[in-house]
């Protein structure tokens, strides 16, 4: 059999990202305040092995070498987020000079590389004097949000063109109501009123990056996990419609202007959650602010959930699925990208699409020969990257795609356990290897294509 090779469109923006706590490091230098992960990992039994992100890939004295790895490997894009609290460490107020000038010096070595920086505003670091006075649960956290977005996009604005807002906002959600992610408030009761604010603090950045950043690409970097039922049955589809309801169009709805949705709303509203009048949080023009038209809608998707309502009395035995994961146990399934990109497409027709993170976690170490053969690796991006491809045929906009994740790093409640690097981070030495599959990638983006 030949194989076809699959070419993308001319000038697809090929990168990798990372966030600013998961590679860092130097969590208390040059006034950097502290965050609620800092809070989080410094709290017993929170993170596996008592891992933290104290000296992480100490990202933030090597960004020089990483920078040249970089550009070794051909990228054209780097998404990174800046840590709020290195630029206002106590959320607001002060500036913290040394803080900029760290992001305005790692942009200008990637401009000097030829490399894109995509800049993420907010993964999950929110300083902990913020969080000390409610966090996300106090309306003030927005202004502050729109504060910080001033003074960075200011400062970073007349080199830096493309903008996210937030990624994730439902992690960020699930963290308030249950105890696994920072600030691990662990009540249920919040989700609603965390997702109006996280939905505001985006809706007013927006606005902030169009006024400060001549020629601004603006976007938001939701999670899409596709829901599916585990077998043929009602109450699986009902069940599973009910969580993209929750974890998706929670988000999507609002942000393509179509408010909340109503079973959503209708939901909460018994439990108690979604007061309105006086007491709501739902303020008169909040939904046109969260609503300004965007440049692109960026969305991280790894694999599928399978749903089975078990509750549900005679329902049908589940489906059995031959199913490959990785360390993560999050299921190889390519085809959800595919369906996850056209849906996207067909329900919202955004401006552009982006990949902004697509990976896995293999824990390949070198081998004899000094080489990480990560095969696995190659191969799901391989199939992921062909189900982008098919998309694109189809007629979705897909701009650009950027892998999870540029290197090895603190993969949050499970710490250092679980790899996602196309690069090897010895965290002993803190010494570099690319892995076969950046070797392979650094190909594909040569190619356009593989
Ligand atoms: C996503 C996060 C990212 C990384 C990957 C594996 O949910 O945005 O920081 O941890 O998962």
């Amino acid at each position: 059999m030949t194989e076809t090779k699959l070419t993308f469109p001319a000038g697809f923006t090929w990168g990798a990202a990372t966030a600013a706590y998961q590679i860092e490091g130097a969590w208390d230098e040059d006034g950097r305040g502290e965050s609620v992960w800092d809070r989080f990992v410094h709290t017993s039994g929170r993170v596996m092995h008592g891992h933290t992100g104290d000296v992480a890939c100490d990202h933030y004295h090597r960004w020089r070498d990483d920078v040249a790895l970089m550009r070794d490997l051909g990228l054209r894009a780097y998404r990174f987020s800046v840590a709020w609290p290195r630029i206002l460490p106590t959320g607001r107020g002060v500036v913290n000079q040394k803080g900029v000038d760290f992001y305005s010096r790692l942009v200008d070595a990637l401009l000097e590389a030829g490399i894109k920086p995509y800049i993420t505003l907010y993964h999950w670091d929110l300083p902990q004097p913020l969080q000390d006075a409610g966090g996300w649960l106090n309306r003030a956290t927005v202004a502050a949000f729109a504060e910080y977005t001033d003074v960075i996009s200011r400062a970073l604005g007349d080199r830096v063109k493309h903008w996210m807002t937030l990624n994730e906002p439902h992690v960020v959600v699930l963290s308030y109501e249950h105890d696994w992610f920072a600030p691990a408030v662990n009540d249920p009761a919040l989700g609603p009123v965390v997702t109006h604010h996280l939905m505001l603090a985006h809706g007013q950045a927006v606005e902030v990056l169009r006024r400060n950043v001549s020629g601004v690409e603006v976007g938001i970097a939701p999670d899409y996990w596709l829901h599916m039922p585990a077998s043929g049955s009602n109450a699986d589809a009902r069940l599973a419609q009910w969580q993209d309801c929750v974890s998706n169009r929670r988000y999507l709805d609002v942000l393509f202007g179509r408010g909340y949705p109503t079973e959503l709303v209708e939901h909460y509203r018994r439990l108690g959650y979604w007061p309105e009048g006086k007491e709501g949080f739902v303020k008169e023009g909040d939904l046109q602010i969260i609503a300004a038209p965007l440049d692109f809608l960026a969305i991280n998707h790894y694999s599928r959930n399978i749903v089975r309502d078990a509750a549900a009395p005679d329902n049908l035995p589940p489906t059995t699925f031959a199913v490959d994961k990785t360390d993560m146990g999050w299921e190889v399934y390519p085809n959800g990208l595919y369906e996850v990109l056209w849906r996207l497409w067909r329900d919202y027709r955004p401006r552009q699409l982006y990949i902004s993170e697509n990976g896995a976690s293999y824990s390949d170490a070198p081998g004899p020969d000094g080489h990480v053969h990560d095969a696995r690796r190659i191969r799901y991006l391989r199939h992921y990257f062909a189900a982008a491809h098919r998309a694109i045929e189809a007629g979705v906009p897909l701009a650009g795609y950027f892998v999870w994740s540029l290197m090895d790093n603190f993969e949050w409640a499970r710490g250092y356990t679980q790899r996602f690097g196309l690069v090897w981070v010895d965290y002993e030495t803190q010494r570099r290897i690319p892995k076969d599959s950046a070797l392979w990638y650094r190909q594909v983006i040569a190619e356009n294509g593989f």
